[in-house]
């Protein structure tokens, strides 16, 4: 009873350090936002750089062993606090990049020029990934200012190619291994079910990323010199995208579902339980149902694997007609994986099944861009009652378990080489705009992210 009134009179303490010092967190979360981090374009490496710098500066600050490591991409920040021996360690992981910004025109105010409009910051990485990763450096310099300490040991893993495929990363968590040895590791870069339900994600999808080009004539030619007598690279483009799927979302590689992990009984009757507002969801964007038949909106996002055609360009696109058949045709291509695939073995047959249908009028090659794990989390373990805990205490409800539909690569190299599980623990929501225009984060999920932060490792403690 003595032990939960202390706990309650710094929680109070805590919050309020977080409320008095709130002004002062936003100006330094819209520095952050201010530095265009963009991992994926060689032009602004020398923002990324300048970010990761800016992160060292946090660490610094509130009292925590920090380093920039080099890699041959862009720098990981780690950092470390490890005063309590007789307690657990958690290894807490988020990332610094950002996507790229496009199209700008859509914006409606400058996405590195942090505003607030309707109670949200607006900025590219508002939500993914830098407003989740700064709510938490800030409970961290709570907890240092309030009790000089932090209540278990912590290690920080911060880096700046997850939003390009963190092919980096690997690497680093193998020569780091000992270093980064821990009892679990804690991630904030998923969503909230909703705005009144905090979730815990135990899913996420794999990933495999390719593009397509097709090559036909040397040269464009004059579309009445020579259409109708030679093939059209972007006509035998479409025709292959035609066939990776059918009209249901049924994709057509030849083996694709093989290894497709089958949903057990209990597990579709949990999603099917979550109070879920699909024409909310999919209201919001205009969006109709679609997808394999058989399978609810929750089960097609989380559970079963998605081809999708995220660009395709080619000969004249701009004003007017211009009667030009184009030389080459290009697409990129990217599928959404669930446990077991792997993204090696979707390569393989993606890449024979586009040799068996690629019409010998053209030239097509593959190119295998980056991709990812897909993963599941274990449920039951100590540390992930902790932070069901700590969000029922700020919710008022216990959390939900979901499973989302997007990829965090590095969860399965977490748990293939140290061995560890990973905890996603999410304050964004569905609408925040992650990749699009106008991302934005919630200054509500923004308190609540860092109030978080505060009580999670406290009740990891225990
Ligand atoms: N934070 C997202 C992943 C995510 C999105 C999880 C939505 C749950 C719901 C992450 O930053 C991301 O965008 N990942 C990429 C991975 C890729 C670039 C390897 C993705 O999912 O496209
Ligand atoms: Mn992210
Ligand atoms: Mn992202």
């Amino acid at each position: 009873m003595l032990s939960r009134l202390m706990g309650e009179i710094t929680m109070n303490a805590l919050d309020s350090y977080l409320e008095s010092n709130s002004k002062r967190h936003l100006d330094e979360f819209f520095d952050f936002l201010r530095i265009p981090s963009i991992s994926t374009d060689p032009a602004h490496s020398e923002d990324v750089d300048n970010c990761a710098d800016f992160l060292v500066q946090q660490f610094k600050s509130i009292g925590f062993q920090v380093e920039k490591v080099a890699t041959d991409g862009h720098p990981i920040v780690y950092a470390e606090w490890l005063g309590a021996p007789d307690k657990p360690t958690v290894l807490y992981y988020g990332h610094y990049d950002v996507q790229p910004p496009d199209p700008l025109e859509l914006w409606d105010s400058p996405p590195f020029e942090p505003t607030i409009r309707d109670g949200a910051v607006v900025a590219r990485g508002a939500s993914d990934d830098k407003g989740q990763v700064f709510a938490h450096i800030k409970a961290f310099e709570a907890l240092m200012a309030i009790d000089n300490r932090m209540p278990i040991n912590i290690k920080v893993l911060i880096e700046g190619e997850e939003e390009s495929g963190s092919s980096n990363l690997d690497p680093f968590i193998k020569s780091y291994r000992d270093r980064l040895n821990a009892d679990v590791v804690l991630v904030s870069d998923t969503a909230m079910f909703d705005r009144e339900t905090p979730s815990i994600c135990y899913g996420l999808r794999g990933l495999a990323y390719f593009q397509i080009n097709v090559t036909g004539p040397s040269r464009d030619l004059h579309s009445g010199s020579f259409g109708g007598a030679v093939d059209n690279p972007i006509n035998a483009l479409c025709y292959l995208i035609n066939r990776l799927k059918d009209r249901d979302g049924v994709i057509q590689i030849p083996g694709f579902y093989d290894s497709v992990l089958k949903l057990s009984d209990t597990e579709r009757q949990e999603l099917s339980q979550l109070p879920f507002d699909e024409p909310a969801f999919l209201g919001e964007v205009n969006a109709k149902a679609f997808g394999e038949r058989g399978f609810s909106t929750l089960e097609r996002i989380g559970a079963r694997p998605a081809l999708d055609v995220n660009g395709i360009w080619g000969g004249y696109t701009g004003e007017g007609a211009k009667t030009v058949l184009p030389s080459k045709a290009h697409a990129k291509v990217s599928m959404r994986l669930v446990p077991n695939q792997s993204p090696a073995e979707i390569a393989v047959k993606f890449q024979d099944y586009l040799n068996t249908i690629s019409p010998d009028s053209v030239q097509v090659s593959v190119e295998s861009m980056h991709g990812g794990e897909p993963s599941v989390s274990d449920r039951s373990s100590p540390f992930v009652a902790a932070s069901s805990r700590a969000l029922e205490a700020l919710f008022g409800k216990p959390p939900l378990f979901v499973r989302e539909g997007g990829s965090i690569p590095v969860v399965s190299s977490f748990n293939q080489i140290l061995g560890l599980d990973t905890i996603l623990a999410g304050f964004g929501l569905a609408n925040d705009r992650i990749h699009s225009p106008n991302e934005k984060f919630e200054l509500d999920c923004f308190r609540t992210a860092a109030r978080f932060g505060v009580r999670v490792w406290h009740e990891m403690a225990q």
